[in-house]
This record gives structure tokens, C-alpha cells and sequence, in this order.
């Protein structure tokens, strides 16, 4: 971010402020500009957190509270500066202060310290480099395409590629638990996770169903990193990868359980329909297809999350957006499904899981 931005923005918040308050007459309700005024500095906040991340802050603060001086000298930064931005970092939670020292709160200790087991870090950093995405918002409204080529980090870019596919097994350590609480496996035997990813639902869900196997059907450069990943949580003999195209690769036969999670909000409807009457193609009678993203409510703007989910997918893939479960709910019908219901994962996390039943 440039300093010129930043210190334009205050400005820009406090006309916010007065030009509504002139359309108000004294003592009158009227709208209320607070949350424009918010909003005109978002980005302010973001910027914090993805900072003090990067720089490894929290790690920093790890071992007991230290002073600002203290951890400009360990992250060589400078002193004033640095002081400024911790106290910023208390402002907002992510720290605490005990005088003049800075602890990590509760919450930075338990998901931003790397050695933590619920460390969220390697997630942040995937947001962190999509700021400059974000920044060509404008852009990419004129030109209808995304800002940040997907090739870029699905193979092209290696360090991008490996820094995605850990962001996507860390966020899926956290959110599997969940979704093996609302999906029940018991007695399936053959799992087609498309688009798989790091492979981590296929390990996790492998694990708590015993007796079930999957292929994790990917992209090349994915699939490569993915591999290690399945052979370091042990599970080779349980999970193996296919690298394959999910739009021409040959789905195959006799599955009784396809999974399709993350992947809906990179494809258009059509694409997503097609993907649908593919996997009930491959499923055995009985077989239960299962997709898991973020949805939107009916009408696409609610939940908020989801409808700026839209715009961060629509930023990074060429057909990215978000879809309503109901459409996902739809698509399950024509193509002959039933006992077709969404789950709802519990907060914070903002996926919901439609699945249904092939006769
Ligand atoms: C957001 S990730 C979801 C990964 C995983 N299923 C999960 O939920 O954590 C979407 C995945 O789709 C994969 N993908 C995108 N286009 C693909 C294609 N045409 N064929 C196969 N995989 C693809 C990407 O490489 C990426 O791993």
C-alpha cells in the first residue's frame, strides 16, 4: 500500500461523514454514514493483520511480552515505526499491552503462532497475496477478467502453487472436523475427491471411515505437492492422486461416493451442471454425491461473506463467482437425485454442503 492512499483516506472518510451529515437535519434521524465511514478504511485493518503476519510478529511475541523496541530489533525493523504499528496491533485485538510491553491475545496466540496446532498463518498469507488482486478491482470489471492469472498459482508459478495448495490443507485441517460431523461415510468403500486439492478431506475423511479408499483427481502441479503431503500425513496406501482435467478426465465407474468441495465457485453454471451429471454418472446405485462450498442465499447478495467471496473468486479464475446452494439443490434434481439437503457448517466457517442420493 502507498503512503499516498493512506493518507488520503482519511480524508475521503471524514467528507463521507460530512456530506451526509448536511443531508440531516439537526436532531433528525436520518441514514446513518457510520458504516460507509467504516468501510472507507477496511482495508486499513486487513493490511495490519496481513503485515504482522508476514513479518512474524506473533511468533515474535511467542515466548512473553516484550517491548516495541525489542521487537523491532529481532524483526529489523524500525523502532518508531514499529511502535506505532504494535500499538495499532493492540487497537485491534491482535495484541494486548502490559505497560509499555506487547503480549500476544489469546486468540494471536492460539491461530497466528506458528508452532500452534490451530495456526492460521500460511491461510492469512494466501489473503495477503491477493491484496494487489483486490486492487485492480476496477480493472477488472472493464475487462472481465480476472486480475491474477489462475494458472499462476495452479502449477505455472511453483512457489505459488506450494503456497496455495498449504494455504488450502491448513484452512482444511480446520474445516474437516466439521464436515465430518454433518457427512456420514460409514460403509462407502470408493471415494472420487475431483479437484482434491491438497488431498486433506480424502486423508481425513479416509481416516475416520475405515475401509474407505479415494483418488484424488487434480491438476499436474498440484497434484505434486499434494502428494507429499499425503505421503507425510501417511495415508499412500489410502489415498492416491490422478493429475487430470476435471473437464475432460474420465470419471470412471463404480464410485460410491463423489466429492466435489472448493471447486463450484471457479466454474460457471453450465460447467457446474455438467459437473453433476458427470459424478451421478459414475456413482453405483445408492452413491451420494457431495458438494461443499461457499453459497449464497437466493439472489446472490447474502450471505455478505459469500457475495464478496464472489468477487475475490471472480478476481482469480476466469469463470469465478459464487452460486446459491438452492441452483446446486437444482441441478441434483434434473440430474435424478434424491434426499437432496443442505447442511450448513457451524460458524465461523461459512461453507455449506449439499448432498444427494443417486437411486
Ligand atoms: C479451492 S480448491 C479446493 C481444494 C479441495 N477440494 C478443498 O476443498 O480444500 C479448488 C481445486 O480445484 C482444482 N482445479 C481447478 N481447476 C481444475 C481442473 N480443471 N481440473 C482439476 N482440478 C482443478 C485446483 O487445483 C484446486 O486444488
Amino acid at each position: 500500500m502507498s503512503a499516498g492512499s493512506s493518507s488520503e483516506a482519511p480524508a475521503a472518510a471524514g467528507h463521507a461523514a460530512s456530506a451526509a451529515g448536511a443531508g440531516a437535519a439537526p436532531g433528525r434521524a436520518g441514514p446513518d454514514p457510520s458504516a460507509i465511514v467504516r468501510l472507507s478504511t477496511a482495508y486499513w485493518d486487513s493490511q495490519v493483520l496481513l503485515t504482522a503476519n508476514r513479518l512474524r510478529v506473533f511468533d515474535a511475541l511467542a515466548a512473553g511480552p516484550r517491548s516495541a523496541d525489542e521487537v523491532a530489533a529481532t524483526l529489523q525493523l524500525d523502532a518508531r515505526s514499529t511502535r506505532l504499528f504494535l500499538r495499532a496491533c493492540a487497537g485491534l485485538g491482535l495484541l494486548e499491552l502490559e505497560g509499555e510491553r506487547f503480549r500476544n491475545a489469546p486468540a494471536a496466540a492460539a491461530f497466528l503462532v506458528s508452532t500452534s496446532p490451530g495456526h492460521m498463518g500460511n491461510v492469512i498469507r494466501y489473503s495477503d497475496q491477493l491484496y494487489g488482486a483486490w486492487g485492480q478491482l476496477e480493472q477488472s470489471l472493464r475487462a472481465g477478467r480476472p486480475a491474477l492469472p489462475a494458472e499462476t498459482y495452479l502449477g505455472d508459478d511453483p512457489a505459488r502453487t506450494r503456497a496455495f495448495v498449504v494455504a488450502m490443507h491448513e484452512r482444511a485441517l480446520g474445516i474437516a472436523r466439521a464436515l465430518v460431523s454433518v457427512l456420514d461415510l460409514s460403509g462407502r468403500r470408493a471415494l472420487l475427491d475431483v479437484g482434491g486439492g491438497p488431498g486433506t478431506y480424502s486423508v481425513l475423511l479416509t481416516e475416520r471411515f475405515p475401509g474407505l479408499r479415494s483418488e484424488v483427481l487434480e491438476l499436474p502441479g498440484v497434484a505434486a505437492v499434494a502428494r507429499e503431503l499425503v505421503a507425510a500425513a501417511g495415508a499412500a496406501e489410502r489415498v492416491s492422486l490422478r493429475d487430470g482435467d476435471y473437464h475432460t478426465a474420465d470419471f470412471g465407474q463404480g464410485k460410491d461416493v463423489v466429492l466435489m468441495s472448493g471447486m463450484f465457485h471457479r466454474e460457471s453454471a453450465a460447467d457446474c451442471r455438467s459437473l453433476v451429471e458427470r459424478a451421478v454418472a459414475c456413482l453405483e446405485p445408492g452413491g451420494l454425491l457431495v458438494v461443499s462450498d461457499v453459497f449464497t442465499d437466493p439472489g446472490g447478495a447474502l450471505p455478505t461473506f459469500a457475495a464478496m467471496f464472489g468477487l475475490n473468486m471472480m478476481l482469480t479464475a476466469p469463470a469465478g463467482g459464487v452460486h446459491a446452494d438452492a441452483d446446486v439443490q437444482g441441478w441434483m434434481r434434473e440430474c435424478g437425485l434424491v434426499d437432496i439437503r443442505t447442511a450448513a457448517l457451524p460458524p465461523p466457517m461459512p461453507h455449506r454442503v449439499v448432498t444427494g442420493r443417486k437411486r
